[in-house]
């Protein structure tokens, strides 16, 4: 059975603390489960922190990294998003993407799930190196971000925590503001560890009853507020992310008067723990949802956390793509 990786649930509690153990390992000791394979990376919004680190944990495992444009395969235009991912799957070890609809993942992940026979992959695992096959094999998708959820974001930042803080169980991280695809993959990866989140948002952006039953399955607990200073008090970590996502530009507006007054300031972070850090999974807008001083400040780690996005996926895909996962494939 092919797994793919849409959302962070995607994986048990266990095969997450494999994906980020294996991204803290020197790449020399992870395996090359690329060697000699091609992998997609297909991006319908712009990245600069996601494009470069999966292409180069692509190289890191041995594999070749191909980025296509959207406007290039024109998911749903030029072709029907099964088809893009079915023919993708004839040359590429694995299929990432980054997506303006979350069900493009979801159809693209069901057509290789029954696009070909055990038969088919055992063939393909015979072939050499880069060459296509014939048909379509079994190959996993991963999410590089859709407007519903940023999974391999939340690896990275929890590979953070556990970097400054050790243990992560029985933290406390305060989101503060949009209840986003940044805020729902975080909000699982913390369920999942045992992290508590409280989330302040304004009014028509907070988590909605879905989201909180599935962080609720999962043991998680949320507080939901209006109030950032009662998020922030007290808390481990401040979280942040952009007012205005990647698609929603014609909100800007909108957004900037609903969320005036949810910014990561200095005197907000004077409410959290004394020795509480500050989380943005950038890009930043200095001065909307965080102020130049505090993302410039001393207990910032969005750099740690930018550059811990290639360690993550590179450890999910050396998992995905290893023994775990169901690979070698
Ligand atoms: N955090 C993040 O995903 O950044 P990019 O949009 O630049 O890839
Ligand atoms: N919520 C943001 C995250 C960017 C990494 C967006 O979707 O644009």
């Amino acid at each position: 059975m092919t797994r793919h990786f849409l959302d962070v649930d995607d994986l048990s509690c266990d095969e997450l603390d494999l994906v980020l153990a294996t991204a803290s390992l020197p790449v020399a000791e992870v395996p090359k489960v690329l060697a000699g394979r091609g992998a997609a990376l297909v991006f319908e919004k712009p990245s600069a922190r996601t494009r470069s680190s999966t292409e180069l944990a692509v190289v890191a495992l041995g594999g070749h990294p191909v980025y296509i444009q959207g406007a290039e395969v024109g998911i749903d235009d030029r072709e029907a998003a099964e088809d893009v991912a079915r023919t993708l799957a004839c040359y590429h070890a694995v299929l990432c993407g980054r997506v303006l609809d979350h069900q493009v993942l979801v159809r693209m992940a069901g057509a290789l799930d029954t696009a070909s026979t055990a038969a088919e992959a055992e063939a393909r695992r015979d072939d050499d190196a880069l060459e296509p096959v014939s048909v379509p094999a079994p190959v996993p998708v991963v999410n590089l971000l859709s407007d519903r959820a940023h999974p391999c974001q939340a690896l990275a930042d929890l590979m953070t925590l556990r970097q400054v803080f050790g243990e992560v169980e029985g933290l406390t991280i305060a989101y503060i503001g949009d209840a986003n695809n940044v805020w729902r993959s975080l909000a699982l990866a913390a369920a999942m560890t045992g992290i508590h989140v409280r989330t302040a948002s304004p009014e028509g952006y907070e988590p909605d009853a879905d989201d909180l039953a599935r962080v609720a399955r999962l043991g998680g607990d949320i507080e939901v507020t209006s109030d950032p200073a009662e998020a922030a008090t007290g808390a481990d970590a401040l979280y942040t992310d952009v007012w205005t996502s990647m698609g929603q530009e014609e909100e800007q507006e909108l957004r900037r008067h609903a969320f005036a007054g949810f910014t990561i300031d200095e005197e907000l972070l004077g409410r959290a723990a004394p020795d509480a850090v500050v989380l943005h999974c950038l890009p930043a807008h200095r001065g909307e949802e965080i102020t130049a001083a505090v993302l410039e400040g001393p207990r910032s780690v969005v750099w740690r956390q930018a550059a811990n996005r290639m360690h993550a996926v590179r450890g999910l895909l050396a998992w995905l793509l290893g023994p775990g996962g169901g690979g070698p494939r």
